[in-house]
């Protein structure tokens, strides 16, 4: 049985299997000292996170050589270290002052405010040290500019700290929302395409998809903080309007941030067109992206 003859849940769960058992690789075990960092890491990233980036950029990589790409794994790792690291530091009492995270008590929470700074620090920098390995500075370059302060991740979480004091716009509702989620999606996508030598194009049409499916991330996420319960999200629910966050609901309300999701998903799957069938599993997973419930 090949990958294309799953069906896109088992598909999901072989490839969440590869990702998990690449990341226990990559992240030093909890017995190596420090043991109390190591402890920390694991317990963020092993909590059970839906691993969309890694998989993006794994599906971009196959998407652009048209078969499995040597080294893609490792590569799609360093994103959820990113990731994971973001979580952490966004539920630190001065960010979000969240409790609970991927269904467990936040890092914070079960070591100690400092312990949950050096664990998002420590990820962050490993994902460099992977990186690193690769001898690809693109990489090191596309991960670094997408998490960073020039319209990247840390650029959306200033925005989105600063947005609450200021009147919810248009303008800075979508300023925010590429920045903090969608600079880091669509770098998963690019990452991929990247390692996978993907040209000009081809990379061009990912990057597209990326940005589209990178908005609609955020705009479901905005939604499902509003329509669903703490339990279902293994994150606190309603967290967004309790600290007047400038979100899609907030600006334009349910019905119509469900309807620009719509849009981005079909603008998503537009992008894709140069690519017929290879794309069949990126356009799923922008229709999982779009349709999910958590
Ligand atoms: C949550 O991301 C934070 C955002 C950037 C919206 P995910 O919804 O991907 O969280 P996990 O990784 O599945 O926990
Ligand atoms: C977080 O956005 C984006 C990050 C960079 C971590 P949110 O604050 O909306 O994420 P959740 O809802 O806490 O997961
Ligand atoms: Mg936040
Ligand atoms: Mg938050
Ligand atoms: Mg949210």
């Amino acid at each position: 049985m090949t990958l294309a003859d799953l069906s896109l849940k088992q598909y999901i769960a072989e490839q969440v299997k590869l990702v998990d058992a690449d990341l226990d690789r990559l992240v030093p075990g909890e017995n190596v000292e420090p043991r109390t960092i190591h402890k920390a890491m694991r317990y963020s990233l092993f909590a059970g996170g839906k691993r969309i980036r890694p998989l993006l950029c794994l599906e971009a990589a196959r998407t652009a050589a048209g078969l499995e790409v040597e080294g893609a794994l490792a590569v799609a790792c360093t994103l959820e270290m990113i990731h994971t690291y973001s979580l952490i530091h966004d539920d630190l009492p001065a960010l979000d002052n969240d409790d609970l995270r991927r269904g467990r008590p936040t890092s914070h929470k079960v070591f100690g405010e400092a312990m949950a700074i050096l664990a998002g620090d420590a990820l962050l920098t490993y994902a460099f040290d992977v990186l690193g390995q690769t001898g690809d500075a693109r990489l090191v370059l596309e991960l670094a500019r997408a998490s960073g302060t020039l319209g990247g991740m840390i650029a959306g979480q200033v925005h989105d700290m600063e947005g609450a004091a200021q009147p919810a716009t248009e303008e800075l509702l979508e300023k925010i929302h590429r920045a903090k989620t969608g600079a880091l999606l669509r770098c998963s996508l690019r990452m991929g395409a990247i390692h996978a030598g993907a040209g000009e194009t081809a990379l061009e049409a990912i990057s597209r998809y990326g940005g589209h499916i990178g908005l609609a991330f955020q705009i479901i996420d905005d939604i499902l903080d509003v329509t669903q319960t703490s339990e279902q999200l293994g994150k606190t629910a309603g967290k967004d309007a309790e600290q007047n966050k400038v979100t899609f609901p907030a600006v334009y309300g349910l019905e119509r941030s469900r309807q620009m999701a719509e849009d981005q998903r079909q603008q998503a799957h537009a992008a894709l067109s140069g690519f017929g069938t290879g794309a069949r599993r990126l356009r799923e997973l922008a229709d999982l992206i779009v349709d999910r419930t958590s």
